[in-house]
């Protein structure tokens, strides 16, 4: 791969991608054949906002690698808190790892890292803006569950104003052929104009609606979001908007037999527990999902092969 970091999902071509899904399908069909794949290698997960499926899954990936993993889970546990800056830290974890994955709250640190790293920077996530390896979790969740990437109407639903997730996933399925975005919000968290413009520049068909129901029967994909706490600066709009969409079974009889329901997780009260036993609910096994696309961003980041050769 010619670019060692990845920091926006754009950082990869589609093919990338799909060669990418590729390999995780085969390590999901034949993990044994990768469980030395990166063996004496070391990943470092640097965390500066909390994290439970992005940080442990990125962990798990490098260790049924046949790799180590060291890093820190809050920043509060590192030498950020005494004042040292993203760059000096990189700068030094490189010296004892081979690849990095850091999720940080401020939009545009992993680039800043990329500049300063010595080996590859993986984007797990800073603040509103992006976050690739879910994105390719994503992705390999729609390949596996529908069998295709191309020719789906995808409902997103929530914040998508704030939502990492929602920006890089829109990014890369806009790369596919006869997509269509129903974009599910309230006025005050809809996509920000930017990704409207890039939606319209691809020329792909998208609208913007409020009410869920009204649009439930068109997709193959619903993508659910949480809304964020934490990206509000007044409670009182959180606690208005946060619980505007809830999906129960109600709202899923509305729905076709084949659509799936994704979740980046974690949820709040966005889908009802009684959901979870519909065959339509994707999302735990998304975060499995997770850990088996990881497996292969860090294979193709290393340009490491089956059983640790290289590729
Ligand atoms: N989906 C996701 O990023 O979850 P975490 O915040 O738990 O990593």
């Amino acid at each position: 791969m010619e670019n060692r970091n990845l920091i926006s999902i754009t950082d990869l071509s589609a093919g990338e991608i799909d060669e990418m899904i590729k390999l995780a399908d085969d390590i999901i069909a034949d993990p044994e054949a990768y469980s030395e794949a990166c063996r004496r290698k070391k990943l470092a997960t640097l965390f500066f906002e909390p994290s439970t499926r992005t940080r442990l899954s990125f962990e798990a990936a490098m260790l049924d690698l046949g790799g180590n993993v060291l890093g820190f889970s809050s920043a509060d546990s590192s030498s950020v808190s005494k004042g040292e800056s993203v760059s000096d830290t990189i700068r030094v974890i490189g010296n004892y790892v081979d690849i990095i994955a850091m999720r940080h709250p401020k939009e545009g640190a992993p680039t800043v890292a990329a500049a300063r790293s010595i080996v590859p920077i993986i984007n797990a996530g800073d603040g509103g803006h992006f976050h690739p390896t879910q994105t390719l979790t994503d992705l390999l969740t729609i390949s596996r569950k529908i069998g295709r990437l191309d020719n789906i109407t995808i409902g997103l639903c929530g914040d998508l104003q704030f939502g990492r997730t929602v920006h890089s996933l829109i990014e890369a399925m806009l790369r596919y052929e006869n997509v269509k975005f129903v974009l599910i919000s309230p006025e005050e968290l809809r996509v920000p104009s930017y990704i409207i413009d890039k939606i319209r520049d691809a020329g792909t068909e998208y609208k913007e609606v409020t009410k869920m129901e009204d649009v439930m029967g068109e997709l193959d994909v619903l993508y659910m979001t949480r809304v964020q706490k934490e990206r509000f600066f007044n409670e009182a709009d959180y606690v208005r908007l946060k619980d505007t969409y809830i999906l129960d079974a109600e709202k899923m009889q509305l729905a076709k037999d084949d659509m799936i329901v994704m979740h980046p997780l974690p949820r709040v009260n966005e889908i009802a527990v009684e959901v979870d036993s519909d065959p339509r609910a994707c999302y735990f096994d998304q975060t499995l999902y997770g850990k088996y696309i990881r497996m292969a961003l860090i294979l193709t980041l290393l340009g490491i092969g089956r059983n640790g050769k290289k590729a």
